[in-house]
């Protein structure tokens, strides 16, 4: 099943970016090099020709030759075992080093991470080729301490990676659970742990092979490490950079454009696995009988440990269908057709059904936009609460309902051990919402969904319910997903603001930032329409025109039709996300 998954991404992701796939086909062909060099070189790399010496590509030498007379393609083909045999050493040992101290010092904290964090530090104290060079002149030149001191350099980078991506995991509640099954701190580190965060340390892994490479050839190029006659990259470069004077470009240019392209191609398909490990562009249809509703396309969103971030936008936006598609509880006409969702490095979308019950109630909650259908009209919602407790709570029997009512209590309902008795017919709407958002934080979630949970409450109890989510939020390191019309609500909340509009998500930025610099349109409209204290009514503006019909075939930019910035250009190419400042994100193409 994830194998299937992983397929469909690694296709998904090719066929979204062509120059991830081309990179990917120039560096199969580098590694065929590296692999097959010396049987495909046409020439031996190492025989030299003095009467043939400098000469100009030609179709007997389509590169060249160089200042000895060998023969310069062979030489740029037989290096590729050397260049990306050194890089990828060297990288696979910082990853190892890296993943082993790093999860070390995040898992046991106190003095073993003092003293990695210490090492670590010192090692970025240098300017790093710096200390690369001092490493291999203090080692001697030789490969091997090439490798070393690549290795050295660039091994901070995983270890403070895997560090934190530890430190944020520890306390989950899979981890706390696999502990309390007995299981001793190392296999709770190997087999809950680090599996989880190996996705994310391979896309460092591979955005690092472009600068490792370059790494290896640069201590060659200066004269340190690999020593001439051997065919090297970096070596080549230096040797042929003495003849750009007088006209002999080729015996640089070569083995240069090889460098670039293997350091290029690294880089391309790091971004390639980026985007097919991380949870990204979800898009969800619903096949009617009035025809196919693109309801989602392309919603990226992430929420951290003890943060919320606030959905926005009118209603049918699709944020319902957001908070539905991540619990996995859309109807069956609802179709995945793009993205993965992941929650603590676990995909939702591939993972076993089992382990998703558990994970769901335990670890997810979410609160209904309309409680009276969320909740058991038979069942008095004492026991309802209870229901949930003994399922994922692991508590004796006999406290349950005392937990229940406590729950009851902490959402502000008056009298709670009369109301544990009623059954939800018996309750006003605003109570069966307090007594749903109890039973959804009864077991201390690790990720929260509320769906406009304050709707139909009066402004008092929905700032208790608020402040108790946030609380939540803080202490426990809930993160929350809040959901809600209300952008005036979001900003008092919420740390981050996504802006939804017709399936899209049109802007993302911190909250301070989103209101006081809204750089869509859209959202612009959104702070005109929500009141302000202060502020006369009068001078609220209502968002012209309607959402587009999401059976139709539809713009790029599914605003367009109600945009006062429209060009023509907008309804023709496809929208580009523009970055403003780290974490402010548009996606307009005339942004404010
Ligand atoms: N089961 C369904 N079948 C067809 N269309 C649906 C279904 N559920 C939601 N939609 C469509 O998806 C869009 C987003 O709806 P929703 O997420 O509920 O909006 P809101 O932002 O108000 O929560 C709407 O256009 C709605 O018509
Ligand atoms: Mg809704």
């Amino acid at each position: 099943m994830s194998l299937i998954a992983l397929a469909r991404n690694t296709g998904y992701a090719f066929g979204e970016n062509r120059l991830t796939l081309a990179a990917a086909i120039i560096l199969a062909l580098l590694a065929l090099c590296a692999v097959f060099g010396p049987s495909l070189a046409p020439f031996d790399p190492l025989t030299t020709a003095a009467a043939a010496k400098l000469a100009p590509p030609s179709t007997l030498h389509p590169f060249g030759t160089d200042a000895l007379g060998r023969d310069i393609l062979s030489r740029v083909i037989v290096a590729a075992r050397l260049d990306l045999g050194m890089a990828i050493s060297a990288v696979a040992l910082s990853f190892l080093v890296g993943l082993a101290l790093g999860s070390l010092a995040g898992y046991f904290g106190g003095w073993t991470d003092r003293i990695v964090g210490r090492v670590m530090d010192t090692i970025m104290a240098f300017p790093l080729f710096v200390l690369a060079m001092g490493i291999v002149v203090a080692l001697g030149n030789s490969v091997l301490n090439i490798i070393i001191a690549t290795m050295i350099i660039n091994l901070p980078f995983y270890c403070r990676f895997a560090r934190s991506a530890v430190n944020v995991r520890r306390d989950l509640g899979y981890v706390e659970a696999a502990r309390m099954g007995g299981n001793g701190s190392l296999m709770v580190l190997l087999n809950h742990i680090v599996p989880n965060i190996l996705p994310p340390m391979m896309v460092q892994a591979s955005l690092n092979m472009g600068w490792a490479i370059l790494n290896a050839a640069g201590l060659s190029f200066i004269g340190l490490g690999v020593r001439p006659p051997t065919p090297e990259w970096g070596i080549m470069v230096s040797e042929g950079a003495s003849y750009i004077i007088s006209g002999e470009w080729w015996a640089f240019m070569f083995p240069g454009a090889a460098l670039v392209l293997a350091v290029f191609c690294f880089n391309m398909l790091g971004d390639g696995l980026r985007d097919l490990l991380d949870p990204r562009k979800l898009s969800v249809e619903f096949r009617t009988r009035h025809g196919v509703v693109r309801a989602l396309e392309s919603v990226t969103l992430s929420v951290a440990r003890g943060e919320i971030v606030g959905v926005v936008g009118e209603s049918g936006s699709g944020k319902s269908v957001t908070a539905y598609t991540v619990m996995g509880l859309n109807d069956e006409a609802a179709e995945i057709t793009n993205g993965r969702i992941t929650m603590g490095g676990i995909d939702l979308l591939a993972a076993q059904p089992e382990a998703l019950r558990e994970l769901r109630g335990r670890e997810m909650a979410m609160i209904f936009q309309s409680p009276r259908t969320a909740l058991n009209p038979i069942r008095k919602v004492g026991k309802q609460i209870e229901d949930v407790l003994l399922e994922h709570a692991n508590l004796p029997r006999r406290d349950l309902k005392k937990a229940a009512i406590a729950a009851l209590a902490r959402v502000r309902i008056p009298d709670p051990e009369r109301r544990a008795e009623a059954y939800p017919f018996e309750l006003s709407g605003g109570m069966c919402q307090r007594v749903m958002i109890a039973m959804a934080l009864a077991c201390t979630p690790s990720v929260l969904i509320a769906d406009e949970p304050t709707t139909g409450l009066d402004v008092t109890t929905q700032a208790v319910i608020m402040d108790l989510i946030r609380d939540m939020s803080r202490s426990a390191r809930m993160s929350t997903l809040l959901i809600t019309h209300d952008l005036g609500l979001a900003g008092e909340y919420c740390d981050r603001i996504a802006v939804m509009h017709a399936g899209h998500i049109v802007e993302i930025a911190a909250t301070e930032a989103l209101l006081d610099h809204p750089a869509h349109p859209y959202t612009r409209q959104l702070l005109a329409a929500t009141p302000i204290p202060e502020t006369r009514l009068d001078s609220l503006t209502s968002i012209p025109g309607q959402l587009p019909d999401l059976r139709s075939t539809l713009p790029p930019c599914r605003f367009s039709g109600r945009c006062e910035r429209r060009q023509p250009v907008c309804d023709e190419r496809e929208l580009p996300w523009a970055e403003l400042s780290p974490a402010h994100i548009v996606r307009c193409r005339f942004p404010l």
